[in-house]
């Protein structure tokens, strides 16, 4: 243990209660910052205090996404003035479904924020459930994927719920149902979704699924966002007459009237992660980051 000492841990507002944690967990120092947003959208960033030994910045690129982009960034360039070490941990990471060009002229605008970290000089990056391995291939220093599954199906296992079944939205969460059901030790189905790549609306483009009949649902994504795809999804389902639909991801954005509409779908609860703060996020990540990290 005497290793883990030698980290000081960042925090700033976006991320703090996690990264308190994270420093409590290291056995590590955690130094606060002030953040003073001027009139015309400006951040300014002060450390309290200076730090020392290997630098861990935690620091979440939610909404306002390109606001906290650029304040992680500015930490981790002060960071560096202090250490030739600086972890930058991003338990979610904003831009990381732009990861490759879908239509034609699209900016793949994760390849140039992977740049930026190396420019403001991270040495390695941790991320949790990022929503592509493709995102994480942009960055040209050390990353790690963390998944916060585990954490999310101990969760689960304590609810008791009725012959449950684990449901992916979409094709592309195949693999994150399949891993989730392993864990929980039931079985799994993925619907077929369609998004239109230019207006952004969602369709289920799945038959009956008898199988979800009397059972308790849990909808497992990457993230919700608009909600979109957790709504089509349990109205798929409910028309299939299941029992109760949880949904649960890692990252819950829940822009907008988002969780109204999630609810107002029949979803029961929406269970997910600290790596976006809410009224949501039940579920602790700072166990599978330590590790990570140490
Ligand atoms: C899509 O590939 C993702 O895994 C999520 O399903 C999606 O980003 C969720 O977005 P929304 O809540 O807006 O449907």
């Amino acid at each position: 243990m005497s290793l883990l000492v030698s980290f000081t841990v960042i925090g700033e507002s976006s991320s703090d209660h996690l990264a308190r944690k994270i420093a409590s967990k290291l056995k590590s120092k955690y130094i606060g910052c002030e953040l003073r947003v001027f009139p015309d959208g400006e951040s300014k960033i002060t450390l309290k205090t200076k730090p020392k030994g290997k630098i861990v910045v935690v620091h979440s690129v939610y909404p306002p996404v390109d606001s906290n982009l650029v304040r992680v960034l500015a930490l981790v360039s002060q960071a560096k003035k202090y250490s030739s070490e600086v972890y930058v941990v991003i338990p979610y990471m904003g831009y990381a479904r732009q990861d490759r060009e879908f239509l034609p002229g699209e900016v793949v605008t994760m390849s140039l924020v992977a740049k930026m970290f190396k420019v403001a000089g991270a040495t390695r990056i941790i991320v949790v459930d990022i929503h592509s391995i493709l995102a994480l291939k942009h960055f040209q220093i050390p990353t790690k994927n963390v998944t916060a599954i585990g954490e999310l199906v101990k969760y689960f296992k304590r609810l008791h719920l009725k012959y449950p079944l684990v449901v992916s939205p979409d094709m592309g969460g195949v693999e994150r149902a399949k891993n989730f059901a392993n864990m929980m030790g039931v079985d799994y189905i993925a619907l077929e979704k369609h998004r239109d790549r230019k207006t952004g609306e969602v369709i289920i483009k799945s038959k009956n699924h008898y199988e979800v009949r009397n059972r308790d649902i849990i909808l497992v994504d990457d993230m919700i966002s608009t909600g979109g795809s957790i709504v089509k999804a349990a109205e798929h389902l409910k028309k299939q007459k299941c029992g109760k639909i949880y949904a649960t991801c890692t990252h819950a954005l829940l822009i907008g009237d988002a969780e109204r509409k999630i609810r107002k779908s029949g979803v029961t609860r929406i269970v997910s992660t600290n790596t976006i703060p809410g009224k949501t996020s039940m579920v602790d990540v700072s166990p599978v980051i330590v590790k990570a990290i140490s």
